[in-house]
């Protein structure tokens, strides 16, 4: 079979060798498909592909009426709102996601923009520090343990709000649950976002949840910039002063945040939480693995859409 890696954003180097050398051991072909600078151009990559491998690379249903062979396409990676889950259903697609594995990646640069936010950005003038200081994780999934791991490091209060797990899984990671997402935001200093982009949460993090916060409060989304209501964001800002935001990734209105705002946000220039050679070997193995295992086996274990 011929597996397409198909990402604008390339993996590294070594990544791709260990991607190489699963798909070959397993039998099949792999192509390479990176930094393409048009739908068009991926289009026509998967002409002939039977599975591909991507990370948040478009798989709509133009894709998919350009891929008559494709029989899976793997998401390297946790958020899979990049993919057509019905789209690939209708095509008789099997659609995964990589779970937890570039989840430390992610949590990482989440407390590397916190430090630099913390220390003013390196300015040399004096900042604060984490110890201490309460950490809100919205939702308590792969990246909210890796977050709730280093967080204990720090020696951060940590609590977390998620209604798909249960009270005893988050104290037992020795983090503080709430019953509430008002609860959450009020109570503490640094709020993390670690919640998908779906049709409940897009645009949901606003005025209503960023009022709540207590005086200092800074907003990291290292999850998508689609969940924050920016308009809100921003009044916010206006009126609170202390309010900071962090994201990985600018969001549209980044333009109104530089006019306004400076020294009380930080953008990455690219979405890069899972931009470590160690997240791209274990996302991009795993994505080969998953699909050698589909085509030995019919294995379908991480499939994310229903079947026809
Ligand atoms: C994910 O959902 O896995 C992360 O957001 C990583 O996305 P990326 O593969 O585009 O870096």
């Amino acid at each position: 079979m011929k597996i397409l890696v198909a990402t604008e954003k390339p993996f590294a180097p070594l990544a791709i060798s260990q991607i190489r050398d699963v798909a070959e051991e397993g039998g099949h072909t792999l192509t390479l498909l990176e930094k393409y600078s048009s739908p068009e151009e991926l289009h026509a990559a998967v002409a002939d592909a039977d599975a591909l491998i991507v990370r948040s690379d478009i798989v709509d249903a133009a894709l998919l009426a350009a891929a008559p062979k494709l029989k899976i396409a793997v998401r390297a990676g946790a958020g899979y709102d990049n993919l057509d889950l019905n789209g690939c259903t209708a095509s008789g697609v099997v659609a995964m996601n990589t779970p937890g594995q570039n989840s430390n990646a992610v949590a990482e640069l989440a407390f590397g923009m916190m430090l630099f936010s913390a220390r003013g950005g390196f300015d040399g003038k004096t900042g604060s520090e984490l110890m201490g200081k309460s950490l809100g994780l919205h939702a308590f999934g792969n990246v909210g343990r890796c977050m709730a791991r280093i967080a204990a490091g720090f020696g951060m209060e940590t609590c977390a709000y998620d209604p798909f797990v249960d009270h005893k899984a988050i104290r037992d990671a020795g983090v503080t649950p709430v019953d509430t997402i008002e609860e959450l935001y009020s109570s503490c200093q640094y709020v993390s976002l670690h919640i998908p982009a779906n049709d409940k949460t897009r645009g949901s993090i606003g005025e209503k949840l960023i009022s709540l916060m207590p005086a200092g409060g800074v907003l990291v989304n290292t999850a998508r910039k689609e969940v924050i209501n920016e308009a809100e964001l921003a009044e916010m800002m206006e009126k609170r002063s202390d309010i900071r935001y962090l994201s990985d990734v600018a969001p549209d209105n980044a333009s109104l945040f530089a006019e306004r705002f400076a020294g009380r946000y930080f953008f990455t220039p690219k979405k890069m939480g899972a931009q470590t050679a160690e997240a791209n070997i274990n996302a991009g193995v795993a994505a080969a693995s998953q699909i050698v295992a589909f085509f030995a086996t019919g294995d379908e274990t991480c499939r994310v859409n229903k079947p026809k």
